[in-house]
């Protein structure tokens, strides 16, 4: 693997720069091909407003479809958001509800602009439980924007980075019981083919918001060799400057890969 040490400012010089500049320094450098987003921090920052959890969600759709405009506009090729986790069953019925019909009715806004716009709609996660509606409409936003070339918006939606492996695990055993492989032949291309993001390279940046320092069963086998940026912004306000200054952050990282410099 090719070692690459790119040229950069100290992260708090970065963070003085005027929005333009900054954003000139990031498209003057490669960005990421890949960029996965942990939106954490809806709940505080409503509950913070003396607002319902709620209203933080609302606001984090707007913050999401902000971001998903600013990737597409540096050139980031893959941008994976985690939107429910399978964990997040365990919250009040009210908030879980509202989670669904916001991804049910995002996906039908966004329609028209992700169309214009060349982006490719992925869902990753498991369909068994989320509702028949939400459901379908994943299954139409997909079909419809399955031919386009430009940015792959991947919704972690359902998605647990276990339930992943397990699935995954389930499928190489079913191949080996028909006789289509034997054990031996399985090795990590094999693994990769047989999880949700198959056709979709490993992250080279995770953006976790809100401060908190775990992964949170996020893209378990794809984040091994991942940059990690965590931002004590929470997920509503952070904007297109913050993405830019976790690229910014990204570029000035040595990407080893187990090697040496
Ligand atoms: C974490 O904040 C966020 C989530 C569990 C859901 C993220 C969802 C969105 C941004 C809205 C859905 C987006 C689309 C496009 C459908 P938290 O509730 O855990 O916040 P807290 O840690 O402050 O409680």
């Amino acid at each position: 693997m090719a070692l690459q040490r790119l040229p950069s400012l100290p992260t708090e010089e970065l963070a003085s720069l005027e929005d333009a500049e900054l954003l000139a320094r990031v498209k003057a450098l490669p960005v990421p091909r890949h960029v996965a987003v942990i939106m954490d921090g809806n709940g505080r920052w409503a509950v913070q407003r003396g607002l319902n959890r709620v209203a933080g969600h609302r606001e984090g759709v707007k913050a999401a479809r902000a971001v998903v405009r600013a990737a597409h506009e540096v050139g980031i090729r893959f941008l994976t958001l985690y939107a429910f986790s399978s964990e997040n069953w365990s919250r009040p019925s009210f908030e879980v509800s509202t989670l669904m019909s916001l991804l049910e009715r995002s996906i039908d806004q966004e329609l028209p602009e992700l169309q214009a716009k060349n982006v490719r709609l992925k869902i990753i996660g498991r369909a068994q439980g989320v509702p028949r509606s939400v459901r379908e409409g994943i299954a139409r936003a997909e079909a419809a924007t399955a031919g386009n070339t430009g940015l792959t918006l991947c919704m972690a939606f359902n998605y647990g980075g276990r339930d992943e492996l397990v699935d995954a695990c389930r499928a190489l055993a079913c191949q080996v019981q028909a006789g289509e492989i034997r054990p031996e032949e399985i090795d990590e291309a094999r693994v990769e083919q047989a999880l949700y993001t198959q056709g979709v390279p490993d992250p080279d940046l995770l953006i976790r918001t809100s401060g908190e320092m775990r992964v949170s069963n996020f893209l378990l086998w794809q984040i091994a060799y991942t940059e990690l940026v965590v931002t004590p912004t929470l997920w509503p306000d952070f904007g297109p400057r913050d993405l830019h200054l976790a690229i910014a952050e990204y570029q000035r990282r040595e990407r080893r890969f187990g090697g040496v410099s």
